[in-house]
């Protein structure tokens, strides 16, 4: 029987704002935690009122957040988590800079791909609108570009297809391509050893 990895990885969601990013991201930590899966959410803007309050937005500073974001989830992932990130990382320097920061193969870069339109209609924080208004001038995808990922690792489209499908796909890679130990499909994963320790359990 083939056997599965239960190292730690990282999960690089990347797409523009409305994207769907922070929302996939949440359901996938629930999911894999449900799975007794150790599993965080890093997510750009939580970590903005925290850690990275003191950046901006401009390209030193976006550079200088997901620097910060990157080391904090190779620091879980060194310690077997699955990291999964939501943050816009605009430029493919960004990505490739986590991915060194990382090591590649612990990284996942995987692209919301959602379009600027759909994107600027959902507008779920009225930034938006508030760009096109000349209010936000950095933002991105108005005065700021989004380069999308040339080659990511997985690509999610999240127009017509629900949460769950797009945290199927992800989970469904990690289980094919990067043989992670998720369990067999369809079925609840077994509670890693550190986790019985844990709780307990024979
Ligand atoms: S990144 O470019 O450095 O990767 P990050 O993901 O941390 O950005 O933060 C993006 C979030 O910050 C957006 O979802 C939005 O809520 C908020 N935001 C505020 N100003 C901007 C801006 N100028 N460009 C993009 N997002 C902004």
């Amino acid at each position: 029987m083939e056997t599965g990895t239960s190292a730690g990885v990282v999960v690089w969601l990347t797409g523009m704002s409305g994207a769907g990013k922070s929302t996939i991201a949440r359901a996938l930590v629930d999911r894999l935690q449900t799975f007794a899966i150790c599993s965080t959410m890093l997510d750009g803007d939580v970590l903005r009122t925290g850690l990275n309050s003191d950046l901006g937005f401009s390209e030193a500073e976006r550079t200088e957040n997901l620097r910060r974001v990157a080391h904090v989830a190779a620091l879980f992932c060194n310690e077997g988590f699955v990291a999964v990130t939501a943050t816009i990382s605009p430029e493919p320097e960004h990505r490739e800079n986590a991915r060194r920061i990382i090591g590649g193969n612990s990284f996942v870069e995987v692209f919301v791909d959602t379009p600027l339109d759909v994107c600027e209609k959902r507008d779920p924080k009225g930034l938006y609108q508030r760009a096109r208004r000349g209010e936000i001038p950095q933002f991105t995808g108005i005065g700021s570009p989004y380069h999308p990922p040339a080659r990511p690792d997985l690509t999610l489209h999240t127009q017509g297809n629900t949460v769950e499908h797009c945290v199927d796909c992800i989970v469904d890679y990690l289980r094919r391509v990067r043989s992670q130990d998720l369990g067999p499909a369809g079925e609840q994963p077994p509670v890693s050893a550190s986790l019985r320790v844990a709780i307990g359990a024979k």
